[in-house]
């Protein structure tokens, strides 16, 4: 069976997009089938992989409004074994007409049902809201990955988000874990970048990858090009990292491989629990001060 990774997180502009197509394009590039589904209205994920706008090509809106199936959403890319399910800003609707609808948040989940045999990865790219569209794909998902940018309020909103993990976790999607939180746009030399790394690493201990992003113009520059970042260039940081963030994933997944078993990762790992995300939150806001402006720009 494949394992579905929402990639998720309610702060806009984190990375959820790069890393959702870069992460897709890695497990594709590693030669396993996989699946990206753009579960946002903003369609960045689509656009990102080259397709233009067409409101009357299958989406994930036709899905959850169950007016088609996932097969009949499915796209080819440049990648040999990555496929795509495109969205289109009438997702929006969906949040609105799905409101009075039965099993309104497992639409997701019904409709890649069948897909789960094919593929070994599905990763589901979510608006950068707790809305309807996120519920479904956390209901969807076996695991979550967010994306945090390495900066001074990372931990800002996260304690809504865990509540949401938690709350689907009791009610709709028992199963679902955290695959993994990931520090995005992250320039390792400065102060603040490390000083937010051991912030996130007290919090979510072996959950923060030890894989990080670093901010790469290249990544930036790929999805104009509709294309992912190691495509557009394959010796980019920002491609490299990727591809190692990629193999992390797959390493914790193996059994028997070294992070599973000396650690004990896998599904259903407790998350950290709203209190101490609140503590977390309020410790990282008394952090004294930031760097000074010209460290920053000195490493952007
Ligand atoms: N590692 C990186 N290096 C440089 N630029 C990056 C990096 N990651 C993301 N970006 C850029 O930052 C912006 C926001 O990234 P992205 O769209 O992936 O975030 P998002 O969380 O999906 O945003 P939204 O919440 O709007 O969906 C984009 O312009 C993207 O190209
Ligand atoms: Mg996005």
């Amino acid at each position: 069976m494949g394992r579905v990774i929402a990639v998720a997180n309610q702060k806009g502009g984190v990375g959820k997009t790069t890393t959702a197509i870069n992460l897709a394009a890695s497990f594709a590039a590693a030669e396993v089938n996989t699946l990206l589904v753009d579960c946002d209205p903003q369609s960045n994920a689509t656009s990102g992989l080259g397709f233009v706008k067409d409101p009357d090509r299958v989406s994930s809106y036709h899905l959850l409004m169950g007016e088609a199936t996932a097969e009949e959403a499915l796209l080819t890319t440049e990648l040999e074994q990555l496929w795509l399910i495109p969205a289109h800003k009438n997702l929006i609707g969906a949040n609105i007409e799905l409101v009075d609808a039965e099993s309104r948040e497992f639409r997701m989940r019904e409709a890649l049902a069948p897909l789960r045999e094919r593929f070994q990865f599905i990763v589901l790219d979510c608006p950068p809201a707790l809305d309807l569209l996120t519920l479904n794909a956390l209901v969807a998902a076996d695991a979550v990955l967010i994306p945090m940018q390495g900066e001074y309020f990372a931990l800002e909103g996260i304690s809504e988000l865990l509540d949401t993990i938690e709350r689907i976790r009791a009610a709709l999607n028992p199963e679902l874990a955290v695959e993994g939180v990931v520090l995005t746009m992250f320039d390792e030399r400065t102060n603040l970048a490390q000083q937010v790394k051991t912030e996130l690493k007290n919090f979510f201990g072996d959950k923060l990858c030890t894989t990080t992003i670093p901010r790469n113009i290249r990544l930036a520059e790929a999805p104009s090009h509709g294309k992912a970042a190691l495509v557009y260039d394959p010796r980019s940081k920002g491609a490299e990292s990727y591809i190692k963030l990629a193999k992390e994933i797959i390493e914790r997944q193996a059994p028997g491989s070294l992070q599973s078993s000396v650690h004990g990762v896998e599904i259903g790992i407790e998350t950290p629990t709203t209190e101490e995300a609140i503590a977390t939150v309020e410790r990282s806001e008394s952090v004294e001060e930031m760097p000074a402006k010209d460290e920053m720009d000195k490493t952007a």
